[in-house]
């Protein structure tokens, strides 16, 4: 018996330190100590049939082993138990000197961003921001600016023309003149021009940023869709002097550096004298600067040096007359720009096509 109580004990010391994990120990306490089947409750319970002098002597080392194993499961159930805990702990650990993981976030479109700008500096100088419709009729796009139907003027902006439903148009007819009754998708952002001033009295200085459509092929530079920022400014002294200033500050203050302008005549229905504006190029005074020597040709203004940006001019006095001015009384002068040709050129972007593509890629770089 007591040969039988020392193999055990060797057993056990061997097994129970080598348990890894919680059920192995569980196994082992059941082999062991087990109620029904535990090699050391077999001895307990044999020791009935013993003769009466070992008896003692055996029951008590038999409770020593019990007594024993019990502490062996005891330890080895602690140390499992800290190395679940320090391996947990392990991996877990966070690590509070390491930098945050940045969230990403909603991105402005590169449009917005410098159409807040635009609007702030023409804040600055008086000018309010003013909307018109983008589907409008063919008398605020066309016939209100003194662009008669016929008139060859009309052939300057590709038309998509909509079918309009008669039965919708009659229910507005306040809004839209009888015989003009023709939809379009507005060329340009000029017929807000005629909206505002049929509404408010002069004097008056307004921007008015909006999308365009022209029927037109898409290119790296043309967009059937696209941003305009129209710009007036009423008053009972307005001068073209006036308008360089103001144009000349504006894209000063944009690109961050002096721009000058250059007026070359041109011709616009609803102007007189209308022309084209050109500012200096931005992209390639660094170039020249940076390369003085080499032959580098700018590739934004072609060498150039100038960048065609908006059609202008004074207002035309049929225009006064459309909205209800009298044109001996007022004076303005009127711009249109490409919102588009601005950010790419503050932004180096090459192809009008990537502002919608919806690339991601694109997007994420502002
Ligand atoms: N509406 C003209 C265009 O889109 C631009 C323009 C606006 C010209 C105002 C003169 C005055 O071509």
């Amino acid at each position: 018996m007591t040969d039988e109580i020392k193999k055990i004990e060797r057993a056990a010391k061997a097994e129970i330190p080598k348990a890894k994990t919680a059920d192995e120990l569980q196994a082992l306490k059941i082999q062991y100590l087990g109620r029904e089947r535990g090699a050391l409750t077999l001895i307990l319970r044999g020791l009935k049939q013993l003769p009466e002098k070992d008896r003692a002597g055996v029951g008590k080392e038999a409770n020593r082993l019990r007594d024993f194993l019990e502490s062996l499961f005891e330890k080895r159930g602690r140390e499992l138990e800290t190395q679940i805990i320090e391996s947990t702990l392990k991996k877990e650990r966070i690590d509070v000197t390491r930098p945050g993981v940045r969230q990403k976030r909603g991105h402005l479109h590169p449009h917005t961003i410098v159409l807040r700008e635009i609007e702030n500096i023409f804040g600055s100088m008086g000018f309010e921001v003013a909307e018109g419709p983008e589907v409008e009729t063919e008398y605020y796009n066309f016939d209100a600016l003194n662009i008669p139907a016929e008139h060859p003027a009309r052939d300057m902006w590709d038309t998509f023309w909509l079918r309009s439903n008669q039965k919708e148009i009659r229910n507005q007819k306040s809004e839209i003149r009888n015989s003009k009754e023709r939809l379009l998708l507005r060329t340009h952002t000029s017929p807000v021009q005629i909206r505002y001033m049929e509404k408010h009295n002069p004097p008056l200085r307004i921007i008015a940023p909006g999308r365009a459509y022209r029927y037109e092929a898409t290119d790296a530079s043309h967009e059937f869709q696209f941003y305009q920022v129209e710009g007036l400014m009423v008053d009972k002294n307005v001068s073209i002097a006036n308008f360089k200033a103001v144009i000349e500050e504006f894209f000063s203050r944009l690109f961050g550096t002096r721009v000058k302008t250059r007026l070359r005549p041109s011709f616009f229905p609803f102007v007189e004298p209308g022309f084209e504006v050109d500012i200096t190029c931005t992209s390639c005074t660094k170039l020249k600067i940076k390369n003085q020597k080499s032959k580098i040709r700018c590739g934004v203004c072609k060498g150039g040096g100038w960048l065609e940006i908006a059609g202008a001019g004074m207002i035309h006095p049929n225009v006064f007359k459309a909205a209800g001015y009298n044109p001996k009384h007022w004076q303005g002068f009127a711009f249109g720009m490409g919102l588009d040709r601005i950010v790419m050129m503050k932004y180096k972007i090459p192809d009008i096509r990537l502002f919608h593509s919806g690339d991601l890629r694109f997007l994420k770089q502002f």
